[in-house]
């Protein structure tokens, strides 16, 4: 992408800490009362649902089960490189079970697509998506997200868990680099 890792980027902040836990409420409540009476499991996409996915779990009024899944898409950079492969698998077996797959951000929609396909392969009960942050503008592969934060329309955004190089996972907002 041409930029220095030298070179200091200025980061704006785009959804500050405090609209996110509303967000994360929000969406726990949800999900709460779509499972009422369910057990799922909560699959987090890792490295950068950390946050997220502790937040929502821990706001979950419902009993749930938590397992993680890693795919390697984006390199280090800001690009993708296209080609997905499964890093680090599901522990828990999902065969008849319900699944929300939980993301933090869907941008082409790649990722979450094939980690899906992969997941229902495995014949699980349902299996519902969870994203905090859509930005749909980008999307090559359809994806429907049934539980969804934020609409953003363009950037490249970190914080929260989400990084640029594996740089500003553990600043508290959203911010976008400009
Ligand atoms: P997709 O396969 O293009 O949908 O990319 C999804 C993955 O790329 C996410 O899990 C993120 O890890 C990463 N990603 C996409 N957009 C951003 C961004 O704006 N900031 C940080 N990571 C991003
Ligand atoms: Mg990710």
């Amino acid at each position: 992408m041409g930029f220095s890792e030298f070179v200091i980027m200025e980061k704006r902040v785009l959804i500050p800490r405090h609209e996110i836990q509303i967000k994360v409420k929000d969406l726990a409540r949800q999900i709460s009362s779509d499972f009422a009476g369910k057990e799922p499991i909560l699959i987090g996409i890792l490295n950068g649902v950390v946050f997220f996915f502790a937040d929502l779990v821990m706001s979950l009024s419902i009993p749930s089960k938590i397992d993680f899944i890693r795919a390697s898409s984006y390199g280090s950079s800001k690009a993708s490189s296209g080609a997905i492969k499964l890093v680090k698998d599901v522990e828990i077996p999902v065969r008849g079970q319900d699944l929300i797959v939980v993301e933090d951000i869907v941008d082409t929609g790649l990722t979450l697509n094939y980690l899906v396909k992969n997941l229902k392969s495995r014949e699980p009960a349902s299996v519902k998506i969870c994203a905090l942050i859509d930005k749909a503008e980008r999307r090559e592969n359809e994806v429907k997200i049934d539980y969804c934060g934020f609409r953003v329309q363009e950037g490249f955004l970190v914080g929260y868990g989400l990084d640029y190089a594996e740089k500003y996972r553990y600043l508290p907002d959203i911010c976008v680099i400009e």
